[in-house]
């Protein structure tokens, strides 16, 4: 497998400094010697140019109804990830993107989808299934399902969502923080949802197994949008909104191995590693050491 690593460092959608260093922790922490683990041949595009929060204003009143900060700067920065993701899958690579907040993901499930009917699988302890009008915080790395799906404000929003996801083909794997609105917005969607209760119940590789059937039913390939904080903070402290009771360092790489098994992995992100707030970069390790496993990286 020839991997095309493109990093992504944006910030705004997370209203907090330091996630925009991603790609360079989660690089430092060593990618390309842990994809080549996996038998993958890399080749890193480096970074898309993303627009620094300082010199941009958050403008958050044009957007209305609601809010979204910095929806200009997320509509450039996933333009252009979008184009670039659509290159690696036509010269026939896996495109990787390292974020950067999730807002990021706008542009890679656009870029993915482009030419092809792809399911997602979505592991994270949030929903990011908000929209302008229904985010507590403005914040737009809690919106990129739903500008993905076209839900609410983002209706018809063509650099979001005009490569057709459907939310039939689209689940999310270890919720524990739901706002209320992203519950409605679940439940009239039909994503599917799995939340840590489910976990618990059945264990993390029936649940993704069950994932999998949903993202790859009718589909070329599956986009997999990994956020760190989808593992409890313990393992996973380097992000900005950490939710206890997530899933543990052996649960991840199960998941991903089961990723790896069906072999319909089509694009990958990783994202929302925030090295400022890291112990010693081991989020950044984290994320690394799953990409491998995700690439099929096996112990024996
Ligand atoms: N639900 C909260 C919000 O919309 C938090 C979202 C966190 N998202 C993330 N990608 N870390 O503001
Ligand atoms: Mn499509
Ligand atoms: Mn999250
Ligand atoms: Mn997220």
């Amino acid at each position: 497998k020839n991997v095309r690593v493109i990093g992504a460092p944006t910030d705004y959608g997370a209203n907090r400094r330091g996630v925009d260093m991603g790609p360079s922790a989660i690089r430092y922490a060593g990618l390309a010697a842990q994809l080549e683990r996996a038998g993958a041949a890399i080749g890193d595009a480096g970074d898309v140019p993303a627009p620094r929060a300082e010199v941009r204003d958050p403008d958050t009143e044009t957007f209305a109804p609601g809010r979204a900060k910095f929806l200009r700067e997320t509509r450039e920065v996933a333009t252009r990830l979008a184009d670039r993701v659509g290159d690696a899958l036509a010269a026939g690579e896996l495109p990787m993107v390292l974020g950067g907040d999730h807002s990021v993901a706008i542009g890679s499930v656009a870029g993915s989808a482009r030419d092809a009917d792809i399911g997602v699988v979505w592991f994270d302890a949030h929903a990011d299934c908000n929209t302008p009008e229904t985010s507590p915080s403005g914040n737009v790395h809690g919106m990129p399902l739903a500008a993905a799906l076209g839900v609410g404000a983002f209706a018809g929003v063509e650099w979001a969502n005009a490569a057709g996801l459907v939310a039939d083909t689209v689940a999310i794997v270890g919720l524990r923080d739901v706002d209320p609105p992203e519950r409605r917005a679940i439940d009239e969607s039909g994503v599917t949802a799995f939340t840590m209760a489910d976990i618990d119940d059945r264990g993390i590789t029936s649940v993704v197994d069950d994932a999998l059937d949903v993202a790859t039913a009718g589909t070329d390939g599956v986009h997999v949008s990994l956020d760190l904080d989808w593992l409890d903070p313990r393992e996973a402290p380097g992000v900005g909104t950490p939710v206890r009771g997530g899933v543990t360092y052996r649960e991840a790489h199960a998941a991903l191995e089961r990723v790896a098994r069906r072999d319909c992995l089509r694009s990958l992100d990783l994202v929302e590693v925030n090295p400022i707030l890291d112990e010693r970069n081991e989020t950044a390790s984290l994320a690394a050491e799953l990409a491998s496993s995700a690439l099929g990286r096996r112990i024996l």
